[in-house]
């Protein structure tokens, strides 16, 4: 990224140091500290560190110089609980991460920029100075950092349908990243849920490979037109292959499929992302038909790198490499196992060590050939040139004001509107400003519930847990003095007199296998009963569902005067009023088919069940009768 402070000269210092020390001799680093552009005349570069060269020229250059150590090094990324700064160097890791909630203390951008410049100034003491990428779950905005924008999750924007919106998205994402140093999104998840009881659900953008095909621009946002331009981070297309097709939705299960199902359904968005020109792709913990994709060296080097032309490079997922056997540990077999099926890189915890003591063991004996070392450091390095990293190392603190600015708050209000799906209405909506409205519902004022999973911690949780507008809150800043709007969480105090109440009810936070609904997709009681508390008044009902996905509504609908199907908004909760006011009209439409009960599933397009609500279902207002028309289909 680039460095657009004063402090950046002092940063290339260690970013030139020394192999330029080695061609040039203490008195010409000074000179260079200042910023690489005032070289002495005539001054040579070690050709890895010359940004006049093709990437090409200059990881081969690179790799002409590395030790085993360095090569194994690369291939290792740690998460920043178990490595300090200076084992960064000493290891020559090749890249960190923030594992979901992952955070320094405090929680601030300015505290996430000074982490990962120590962590940095640490991996640059290396004997090559190799600068090390910094990977974070920036899902939905860079949600582990509290104060920034979140925004909707993926099954919200895949109901957007719009490529161009999560292309803006992705940019708004990356100078937040930027700022805070964070140079590697694991984002896009660019799976296909075929069965909502899927605890990531909410991480698809639908169920057919065509929405999260289509809104792999969310790369091209991520990286920029010109990757290694400013605010320019690695985007990774996630999770190789099929991690959305297992049986019986299970997080980290199996796809029993055929391998048409496979190509057909799973593998296209993957194909879109590769031609984008993705950084990394994030193998599944998932299997396929009973093999791990961590050791499916057919599908993540056969298809991946040779059919579908891969150069970036392969990253596991957290711990995966360890989970391949199905016991605790992490085995030499199992490293040599994956790095033989392709992963070039591997996403470790507190055994980091073994990791290195492995590959270098399974390397020694032959079991893992020279050549596959170098292709990972080769492609590894390629991403790291091709991004400007040795250029530009430490975080660009230009961008630290654009944390939770009100630019991209305002896009991500955008988002929310136009991610909302009108499922029922029998004209209740839009709500009239002037009128007096009851709203109800754990998930109205709470920020925490309306985010979801993967927002400051990896789970997410209920409460004030970032700066944001609940939907409450929305509703009242739209709807504007002239309007008398009551609440209470469960109901108490609705009485005939209201014109209209709302109920904002839905799902508590969940993140991966912690969402997983084998037993069923019903409402909670809870809700249930706030529901039914204000439709005992008399008072017309519209219900806001806050969920990761369709739930078990169908019991409940008839006495529903409105139904919106809201996802996970994140921090703009203002944006659902929008819609609930009318000032957006709905437009969003299903991006998954909606079930009469869970027991149909798994139900997608095409199958011939008849669901409560079709993929593609999605009301206006105006039109036809009930005061809603089509918001259109497909
Ligand atoms: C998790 C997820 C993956 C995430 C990674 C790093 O377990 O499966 O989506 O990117 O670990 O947090």
């Amino acid at each position: 990224m680039h460095c657009s402070s004063a402090k950046a000269g002092r940063f290339r210092l260690l970013a030139l140091g020394l192999p330029t020390l080695l061609v040039l001799g203490p008195p010409a680093v000074f000179a260079l500290a200042t910023g690489g552009a005032e070289r002495p005349a005539g001054a040579a570069t070690v050709p890895y560190l010359d940004p006049s060269l093709p990437v090409a020229a200059r990881v081969d250059d690179l790799l002409s110089r590395m030790s085993l150590d360095d090569k194994l090094g690369q291939m290792t990324q740690v998460e920043r609980r178990y490595i300090t700064p200076a084992e960064a160097g000493t290891y020559r890791i090749g890249a960190l991460l923030s594992a979901g909630g992952s955070a320094p203390k405090p929680n601030t951008p300015e505290a996430w920029a000074d982490m990962h410049d120590a962590y940095q100034q640490g991996a640059l003491t290396s004997p090559l100075r190799i600068p090390a990428l910094y990977g974070v779950d920036a899902v939905h905005g860079h949600n582990n950092v509290a104060g920034a924008t979140i925004f909707p999750h993926d099954i919200g924007l895949g109901a957007a349908r719009d490529p161009a919106l999560v292309r803006d998205i992705g940019a708004a994402t990356a100078e937040e990243m930027a700022g805070t140093g964070a140079d590697w999104d694991f984002a896009p998840c660019v799976c296909v849920a075929r069965d909502d009881r899927w605890g990531r659900t909410y991480e698809s953008f639908g169920e057919v490979p065509e929405l999260p095909s289509a809104m792999t621009s969310l790369i091209d946002g991520l990286q920029g037109a010109e990757p290694g331009g400013p605010a320019s981070v690695l985007a990774t297309a996630k999770h190789f292959v099929a991690d959305g097709g297992t049986e019986g939705g299970r997080d980290r299960g199996d796809a029993r499929i055929p391998e048409e199902e496979l190509r057909a359904v799973h593998l296209p968005p993957f194909r879109e992302a590769v031609r984008r020109g993705v950084a990394s792709v994030m193998v599944s913990y998932s299997s396929w038909n009973g093999v791990k994709m961590h050791a499916n060296r057919d599908l993540v080097t056969g298809v991946l790198k040779g059919e579908l032309g891969f150069r970036g490079f392969v990253v596991s997922d957290y711990q995966g490499i360890g989970r391949i056997d199905g016991k605790a540990g992490l085995t030499r077999a199992e490293v040599a196992q994956a790095i033989n099926a392709g992963i070039d890189m591997a996403m470790v915890g507190a055994k980091w060590k073994d990791f290195i003591a492995g590959l270098r063991a399974e390397v020694a004996d032959g079991t893992v050939p020279m050549a596959r070392i170098d292709d990972a450091n080769r492609r590894i390095l390629t991403q790291k040139i091709r991004f400007g990293l040795f250029e530009r190392p430490m975080a660009d603190r230009g961008y630290l004001g654009t944390v939770g600015s009100a630019a991209h708050r305002a896009l991500a209000r955008r988002a929310v509107a136009r991610s909302q799906v009108l499922l029922k209405n029998d004209g209740v909506l839009p709500l009239r400003r002037g009128a007096k409205l009851f709203v109800a519902g754990r998930s109205a004022d709470d920020i925490g519930m309306q985010s979801g999973g993967w927002t400051i911690t990896w789970q997410g949780s209920p409460g004030k847990i970032t700066p944001g507008t609940t939907i409450l809150e929305g509703i009242k800043q739209v709807a504007g003095t002239a309007t008398k709007v009551a609440y209470d969480r469960d109901g108490d105090g609705i009485d005939g007199s209201y014109d209209a109440a709302v109920a904002v009810v839905g799902e508590k936070p969940y993140a991966e296998y912690h969402g997983d609904r084998p037993g069923g997709l019903a409402l909670d009681d809870e809700d249930v009963k706030t529901v039914d508390r204000l439709r005992a008044s008399g008072v017309p009902v519209a219900v806001v569902l806050v969920s990761g996905r369709p739930l078990d509504v169908a019991p409940h609908l008839a006495g529903w005067n409105a139904l919106v199907a809201s996802w996970l908004p994140g921090t703009e909760g203002a944006g659902v009023a929008d819609v609930l006011f009318g000032d957006a009209r709905p437009s969003g439409r299903l991006p998954v088919t909606w079930p009469r009960e869970s027991g149909q599933e798994p139900i997608n397009r095409g199958d011939g069940k008849d669901p409560l609500f079709p993929f593609g279902h999605g009301l206006t207002y105006g039109g036809a009768a009930g005061g809603s028309g089509r918001a259109g289909s497909g």
